[in-house]
């Protein structure tokens, strides 16, 4: 593990502007905007997670703040990140509609959701919601080596975060080493391979060695590297599950066997097929 980017209890990760992501988070993609995602959002909160992950295009961030509510933790206590959709044209005003469906003053990182239209027009918008205290921090999401570059060329604050497709099986190493060149903490979203990684013998054999579970397993070659993860689970017994990732260690053959699975040929991109273009 990084020392120098984690805290002290080995939990959470320091950003460049020097604000502080937990590891474990949960992603709450393709969860309806209803009693599913309310309640996985509260069971997290009740189990011990400080990280939620939303997005203005998985239309479910009522929910999230319901969660929260109900949860009883305080807000302060809770990372919460959303996702600006970039088919809309202004960062701030869709930054405020946000905040309101949430019910939240600010959000503790707002990112770019995919570089649609470039990578670099909607960066001045999102500048400014970070200025008037909408959002703690600002980064992007689906950003590849080279849209990292260019918008590393324009931008006034560089982005903090790039959260991308990112797993054993899709272990993109020259974006993570762009990514730690520039201070940008890699993000990992569907770590559990949207599921399917879970049925991998690599990833149970591991497990068994450790008297762990493969879901583990996977987050743990995420978390060990320093790497924030949001695995999505609507079940509370998986919740949970996923959330026990630090009291035990991989050891380095076993990354060495996690990392052999990738089949992105170590890539510099952050999808094989970007759906925006
Ligand atoms: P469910 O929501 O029904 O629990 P990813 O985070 O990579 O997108 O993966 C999410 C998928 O993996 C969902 O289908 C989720 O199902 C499933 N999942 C999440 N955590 C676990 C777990 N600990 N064990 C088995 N399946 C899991």
């Amino acid at each position: 593990m990084s020392t120098d980017v984690v805290t002290a209890d080995g939990r959470a990760r320091v950003l460049a502007d020097g604000n502080e992501i937990p590891l474990a988070g949960l992603g709450v993609w393709q969860v309806a905007n209803d009693r599913e995602c309310v309640d996985a959002v509260r069971w997290a909160l009740e189990l011990g997670y400080r990280h939620i992950d939303t997005a203005q295009a998985y239309g479910n961030e009522a929910s999230v703040g319901q969660g929260l509510r109900e949860s009883g933790v305080p807000r302060e206590q809770v990372f919460i990140t959303t996702k600006f959709f970039p088919g809309r044209k202004d960062p701030v005003a869709e930054a405020r509609r946000s905040l309101q469906r949430l019910g939240v003053d600010y959000v503790d990182l707002y990112i770019i959701h995919w570089p649609q239209g470039g990578p670099t027009w909607a960066w001045p918008g999102m500048e400014q919601a970070r200025e008037r205290g909408y959002a703690r921090s600002i980064g992007v999401s689906n950003f590849g080596a080279s849209d990292l570059r260019q918008l590393l060329a324009t931008a006034t604050v560089p982005p903090v975060i790039n959260q991308v497709q990112f797993s054993p099986y899709e272990y993109r190493k020259a974006l993570l080493e762009t990514c730690q060149e520039h201070e940008i903490a890699l993000e990992a979203y569907s770590p559990l391979g949207t599921g399917r990684h879970l049925a991998s013998d690599t990833v149970a054999r591991i497990a068994r060695r450790h008297g762990r579970t493969p879901a583990q397993v996977l987050l743990r070659w995420c978390v060990q590297r320093a790497i924030p993860v949001i695995p999505k689970s609507t079940h509370r017994e998986r919740i949970a599950e996923n959330a026990q990732l630090f009291d035990f260690r991989l050891s380095d053959e076993d990354l060495a066997e996690l990392d052999a699975l990738d089949r992105t040929g170590g890539t510099d991109r952050a999808l094989e097929r970007p759906w925006w273009r």
